[in-house]
């Protein structure tokens, strides 16, 4: 007979225990490969959440990737309904991304340096599934490749995504389809340059909120890409906010000047008309 207070759960009969020749959840997840990928380079304790974090947030932005290429074909398709579920998938887990922040604040300067020679060259500045998220955003930068040379297959798989239309071109189009006048040339841009904002697109975001009754799909599409450039920017922000807080002015190992470098990113737009449109409402 079950009691609430002797702190303790009997295993039921129909629970499965026999994997020999069953698939288990380890078998299912390749736990075996996942959990056997943290292998620091010293013998420095706080190496392990270093890597935890990482390793973390390169599978919730394969997750974003995953979910941003589908919002893209989802939008190109007219089919509002799927893009908009993806797009707000996308805000959680850049949300999600940005939590992780707090864990790796308490690293403190003086840990951080006693495992830092040991990343040699390594940075975030190569993470290609987080390059592949700001190129599906519409943050193209063809320059941004190079660091992919080494590894033919990655480097072509993101110069894919760099002259494919990204979420922002394929929206200009939808804007386009729905009789909103957008000029030619930006339409027909090279989609691997850095998208610049336009006049024509401004303006046809301003008659979008001007008239949101009647173009009710295309405003809260809007809307849900203002939430993901809010999410992301914050991601940018604490990035570079911890990075202050752990490294100072040093450089990064990647070789840039640091938080001064990491600063002029949060200056980007991925969607920079419906952030100008406010002002002019
Ligand atoms: C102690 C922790 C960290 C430090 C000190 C740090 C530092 C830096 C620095 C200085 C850069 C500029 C490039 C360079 O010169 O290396 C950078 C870029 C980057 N880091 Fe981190 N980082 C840390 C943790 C993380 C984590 C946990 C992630 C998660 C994936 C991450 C992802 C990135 C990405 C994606 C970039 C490129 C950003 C861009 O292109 O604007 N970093 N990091």
């Amino acid at each position: 007979m079950s009691c609430p207070h002797n702190n303790y759960r009997a295993m039921e009969d129909d629970i499965h225990t026999d994997f020999k020749d069953d698939m288990s959840y380890g078998d299912y997840l390749k736990l075996n490969q996942v959990l056997t990928a943290q292998q620091p380079l010293s013998y420095q304790h706080d190496e392990m959440l270093f890597i935890v974090i990482h390793q973390a947030s390169e599978l919730w932005l394969k997750l974003a990737g995953h979910e941003l290429s589908s919002a893209v074909k989802n939008i190109q398709e007219g089919d509002f309904g799927h893009g908009f579920k993806v797009i707000s998938r996308v805000k959680q887990i850049l949300n999600q991304l940005t939590q992780s922040w707090n864990i790796l604040s308490t690293l403190t300067p003086v840990d951080y340096l006693k495992f830092r020679d040991a990343l040699g060259h390594s940075s975030g500045f190569q993470s290609y599934g987080y390059r592949k998220v700001e190129f599906l955003l519409g943050n193209k930068n063809a320059s941004l490749l190079k660091v992919h040379e080494s590894d033919p297959v990655v480097h072509q798989e993101l110069k894919v995504i760099l002259d494919a239309p990204s979420l922002y071109d394929v929206t200009l189009k939808v804007l386009h389809d729905n009789g909103l006048s957008i000029d030619a040339d930006v339409l027909s841009r090279d989609f691997s340059q850095a998208y610049q904002s336009n006049d024509s697109v401004l303006q046809a975001w301003l008659s979008v909120y001007q008239n949101a009754d009647e173009h009710f799909q295309l405003y809260e599409l809007a809307e849900k890409l203002i939430d993901i450039e809010d999410s992301f920017q914050q991601w940018r922000f604490k990035h570079m906010y911890t990075v202050q807080r752990i490294i100072g002015n040093k450089m990064g190992t990647g070789g840039s000047t640091g938080v001064g470098f990491l600063k002029k990113a949060l200056d980007i737009s991925f969607f920079p008309e419906l952030f100008e449109l406010r002002t002019h409402l």
